[in-house]
């Protein structure tokens, strides 16, 4: 397994869309044989969706032989419903760029017969041959797609009653009334989202960083499903620094450390799968490599290769200015995805419900500046679960 550390959501955000962008294009999928891409919902894909919009604006990547499966869907929500994972999809990805309709695959959680909705799909992946790379997100109680804690790490695509403190921590988007949440979702197993041939999980935030160090560091374990990913060949986490909080220091920086090693002997030809990091690195090699070709063609008076460089610099500037420009007409219609938290000095740990509910589950992503309002962050996200419990204590009393 890999752990990426990236400083922040931009960040990961930048490096996860570039991945998934350069997979596609490797892969070069064809109508026969399309690139069948697992995806999930929350806000930690958000902005890795609206970055590949801007790829697909770019036209740096297609949709048109993608094939997608989401990981899950409410019971009984209609799928016009605002926070329907059908809505959800279309409104952040799928309508903004070229998929066919009949390639994206999201449980229908309206079936008459669910099992066999479960089922359908199961066999929809298998007749595709399978998951080629599987995009997810966790639960800060690690649970991937809607596997709650305790669930088989064996389980498949089935209907899945959500813990009681996801309907309750769900409840945000039901006007805060637990009663509206649906208590049965539809969820792809942890085995499903397994036989993926590769898994990129995205965590981000200090509320998460629990998850990750159970998961990281310590054993396999149906608590912290997302923890499953030790046991696959090509498992990818990536992560911000808030998320390492509760992580030794030792593990970041080894982590860290493989990441350098790894880019140094990888070499270039593997550059679309390392993310922008290892790009600006072989964009120094480049330049190390073009100062020696200038200096060679200025002692032999080559001009013809000089202007082959310059044109090849020109067309990589121009296809990072058209995702810019395009990333600056999606920022002027979307709302920003993501906070930049300064100071919690005014939050308080009941402060702090009202608080995370409001951006962190509406599709707005915090962010600490620093490592101080990152502990401070985690703190009151700590207070808040206790929050949480002291509440369904007090219902239960009512
Ligand atoms: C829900 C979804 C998961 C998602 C998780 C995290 O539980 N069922 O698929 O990974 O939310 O959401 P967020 O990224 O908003 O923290």
């Amino acid at each position: 397994m890999r752990l990426i550390v990236r400083q922040d959501y931009e960040e990961v955000a930048s490096y996860v869309a570039y991945y998934v962008k350069e997979r596609i294009n490797q892969f070069q999928p064809t109508h026969d044989r399309p690139f069948v891409l697992g995806l999930a919902t929350g806000s930690s894909p958000i902005l890795v969706y609206h970055k590949l919009v801007d790829f697909y604006a770019a036209g740096q990547v297609s949709f048109e032989n993608v094939v997608t499966f989401n990981t899950d869907e409410y019971v009984g929500l209609p799928k016009d419903h605002p926070q329907s994972y059908h809505t959800f999809m279309w409104n952040h990805l799928f309508k903004h760029v070229n998929i066919k309709k009949e390639n994206v695959h999201i449980l229908d959680g309206n079936a008459n017969n669910l099992d066999e909705e479960c089922r359908k799909f199961e066999a929809e992946i298998h007749k595709l041959g399978g998951i080629e790379l599987f995009l997810g997100g966790i639960g800060p109680d690690g649970h991937i797609a809607f596997n709650e804690p305790g669930s088989s790490l064996t389980s498949r695509t089935r209907v899945k009653t959500l813990a009681y403190e996801t309907i309750i921590a769900n409840a945000r988007f039901f006007g805060g009334d637990i009663s509206r949440v649906p208590k049965l979702a539809l969820t792809v197993g942890v085995a499903t989202v397994m036989d993926a041939r590769e898994v990129m999980i995205v965590i981000t935030g200090a509320h998460k960083s629990l998850a990750l160090a159970k998961c990281v560091e310590e054993g396999v374990n149906h608590m912290w499903t997302v923890s499953a990913i030790q046991m696959h060949p090509k498992g990818l986490i990536v992560c911000d620094e808030d998320a390492t909080l509760e992580l030794h220091v030792k593990t970041v920086k080894y982590f860290k450390s493989i990441e350098h090693v790894h880019h140094s002997i990888i070499g270039p030809h593997n550059l679309g799968l390392q993310g922008n990091l290892l790009r600006n690195m072989v964009d120094t090699n480049q330049a190390a490599k073009r100062r020696r070709r200038l200096m060679l063609q200025s002692l032999l008076n080559d001009e013809d290769e000089n202007l082959e460089d310059e044109e090849e610099e020109e067309a990589k500037r121009a296809a990072t200015a058209a995702v810019e420009e395009a990333g600056k007409k999606r920022k002027r219609k979307a709302s920003p995805p993501s906070l930049k938290l300064e100071s919690t000095k005014d939050i308080d740990v009941s402060g702090a419900a009202t608080f995370l509910d409001k951006f962190l589950h509406e599709g707005v992503a915090i962010h600490a500046a620093n490592n101080t309002i990152a502990a401070q962050l985690h703190q009151l996200h700590q207070g808040l679960r206790e929050e949480k419990k002291r509440r369904i204590r007090q219902q239960e009393k009512q």
